[in-house]
């Protein structure tokens, strides 16, 4: 095949039957009828598409869609200068398309058509080795931290069900009384209150944070709402933290899951200043309530050193699971070595897509 039979354009309504086609060639009725609420709310009630069209590309052969991109725009915050940008996710080419340097066709096409700067988080393996074909660059260092309560279902996983069972009550008692030792954060007069819908304080809250974070997607009200409130399943659980004169000192949105081994916490996503104890204060609470709920192991991603300091001394442990975090068109728009670790960048598990595709 050449390239040159190919085309890319951006997804209109009349391609949105060709967009599900792709779907069926991997998905059941059922997981289509989900990704279909999810293009609804994810793609379609993007608060930041100005031309009304969903945020996708397509890569097109003659007259037959074969293939798709979300490239949705996005609000940065670059050393405190906005930036509107672009993130990436949900790449599929049709099965018979597959393995045929296409894939780098689409990206490379996409790339073409918005030079502005791109991220993407969430890759999976395939996906991983094609965004490094097509030039973008890979943070190695994005790493999770975990804090683990009940070690049964690592035990069992690392040391078969016999053994793991056998260590699992021992390991949890030694945990308990580890953590008992370490104590909680203090609370340092801050008080809590859950979220109902994030209102225009949270505005004026990033604003007066965000030169404290070299590049961070903005996290107003405009996107902390759509993210994690107008879901319209998977429920979080949101608090923010008042200091003691009444003034909102950052939030914390968290979700509880069962695995197949295990019940576990997810914080979605955190934000406070740096310069307060307020995160520490946001974590403790959101442990308390998952604990409160029994999960075995509580989950993190979070790339500020400051917050990766609070987070040891809150008992997390750091993965080395890494969390592949890429971008494009970044030369001229950050600052020289910011492309160097993923420190630079204020990153969560509810950046990009990642919090999208949970059901
Ligand atoms: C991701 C995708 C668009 C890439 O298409 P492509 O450009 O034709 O690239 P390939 O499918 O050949 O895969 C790229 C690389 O990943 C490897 N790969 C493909 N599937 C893989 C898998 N399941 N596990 C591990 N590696 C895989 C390929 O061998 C290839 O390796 P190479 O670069 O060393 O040759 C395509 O694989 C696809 O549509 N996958 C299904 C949907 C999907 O998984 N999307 C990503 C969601 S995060």
């Amino acid at each position: 095949m050449s390239e040159y039979e190919f085309r890319v354009e951006r997804l209109t309504p009349a391609n949105l039957s060709d967009v599900q086609a792709l779907w069926g060639q991997m998905y059941s009725a059922e997981e289509i009828e989900q990704r279909t609420r999810i293009f609804h709310w994810f793609a379609l009630g993007n608060p930041y598409v100005s031309d009304e069209l969903p945020p996708y590309y397509l890569l097109v052969d003659s007259d037959r869609v074969v293939g798709m991109h979300g490239h949705a725009p996005w609000p940065f915050s670059l050393g405190g200068r906005r930036e509107q940008g672009f993130m990436c996710y949900d790449d599929m080419l049709s099965v018979d398309y597959r393995g045929k340097g296409l894939g780098k066709i689409m990206l490379k096409g996409v790339a073409d058509l918005r030079p502005e700067l791109a991220g993407a988080l969430w890759h999976n393996e395939a996906n991983n080795r094609l965004y490094a074909k097509a030039d973008w660059h890979d943070f190695t260092d994005f790493c999770p931290f975990v804090k683990l309560y009940d070690p049964g279902p690592l035990l069992r996983r690392r040391l078969g069900g016999a053994l793991g069972g056998l260590l699992a009550g021992p390991g949890r008692l030694a945990l308990s009384l580890v953590d008992r030792l370490r104590g909680r954060a203090r609370d340092d007069g801050y008080r809590l209150e859950r979220i109902d819908r994030f209102g225009d304080e949270f505005d004026d809250f990033f604003a007066s944070v965000e030169d404290q974070f070299d590049a961070i997607v903005v996290r107003d009200s405009t996107y902390l709402n759509w993210k994690f409130v107008d879901k319209p399943f998977t429920p979080y659980a949101r608090w923010a933290a008042r200091d003691a004169d009444g003034r909102l000192a950052g939030y914390v949105v968290f979700r509880t899951f069962s695995g197949e081994d295990g019940s576990y916490g997810q914080v979605m996503d955190v934000l406070a200043d740096p310069r307060s104890g307020a995160f520490s204060v946001l974590i403790q609470k959101a442990l308390d309530e998952m604990r409160a709920e029994r999960v075995g192991e509580v989950r993190i991603a979070c790339t500020h050193s400051g917050f990766a300091g609070a987070l040891r001394g809150l008992g997390f442990l750091q993965s080395s699971h890494v969390l592949h975090f890429m971008i494009l068109h970044w030369e001229g728009r950050i600052e020289p070595g910011w492309e160097t670790s993923a420190r630079h960048w204020y990153l969560s598990y509810s950046d990009g897509d990642g919090d999208c595709w949970t059901t």
